[in-house]
């Protein structure tokens, strides 16, 4: 697969755009980073175009912010659109990356086509939460990655993932690896600021499918359950077997539902 780069403000962005046909633009979860769609390119570039891009610090973009707040992603997104030529797409992200996505929501309502929530949710966190978040900020910038990475491993993926699937918890272990301290840090700090999203999802017409992993324990289903009901036009889909990384752990179930969604108006 072929990385690209392009230039915006200060950052180098390393995005993919594969396949051809309709277009889709997949945001990363924290710690990974735009490799862990290439599930989803492998099987359905041969019937859409599929646009995965790094956010600023994870990856190969670069510099690191010192915070990397929801609305620097949905401007990010905003830019690769422009660098583009595209006024309009289905945009959508699992985790942080559905965060950035409804940020992207309330920011460019009208360049959102379709929207895709996975594994995500619309609240804001509880003051419980932000602590946390600094908490393993500094701990991270302290002791580096590695701690952090076994300790997210058993979180972030499901039960029958842990036990039944080595190969998938080595390559989530791999990528996780590749996020440097800072990143982690900014990230952290920048969905700890994030604001609460029910409001964007009440105003929104647009067709939008929710997915979640029946064994995700991070966002689990009634944080999809609570996007549905806001929503007015959104299917949910539920994934068995998988956890928070969904798209990772049960690729086939997932990339059934996104192929089905991508061409609902055209059967
Ligand atoms: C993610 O997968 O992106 C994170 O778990 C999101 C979060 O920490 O809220």
């Amino acid at each position: 697969m072929g990385r690209k780069i392009f230039q915006w403000n200060d950052y180098n962005i390393s995005y993919y755009d594969e396949g051809s046909g309709d277009a889709v633009i997949l945001i990363h979860a924290f710690p990974l980073n735009a490799r862990m769609w290439e599930p989803q390119i492998k099987e359905l570039r041969d019937q859409f175009r599929i646009i995965t891009v790094d956010l600023p610090g994870f990856g190969d973009s670069r510099p690191t912010p010192d915070l990397l707040t929801m609305e620097l992603g949905a401007d990010l997104i905003n830019a690769l659109l422009e660098h583009l030529n595209m006024e309009v797409a289905t945009i959508g992200g699992l985790s942080m990356g559905g965060y950035v996505t409804m940020a992207f929501a309330r920011k460019y309502p009208r360049k959102l086509g379709k929207m895709i929530l996975a594994d995500t949710r619309a609240s804001a966190d509880t003051d419980e939460a932000r602590v946390k978040r600094e908490e393993v900020a500094q701990q991270v910038l302290q002791e580096g990655t590695i701690p952090f990475v076994e300790n997210m491993l058993n979180v972030i993926l499901g039960a029958t993932t842990l036990k039944k699937k080595p190969e998938v918890v080595n390559l989530v272990k791999e990528i996780m690896l590749e996020a440097n301290p800072k990143a982690i840090a900014a990230a952290q700090r920048g969905m700890a600021l994030r604001s609460d999203s029910f409001d964007v999802l009440e105003e929104l017409r647009i067709p939008t499918l929710i997915i979640v992993g029946e064994e995700d324990t991070v966002t689990p289903k009634s944080d999809a359950e609570s996007m549905q009901n806001a929503l007015k036009n959104a299917a949910l889909f539920t994934i068995g077997k998988a956890g928070h990384l969904s798209n990772l752990e049960a690729p086939s179930q997932f990339n059934l539902a996104l192929e089905s969604f991508l061409t609902s108006d055209k059967k």
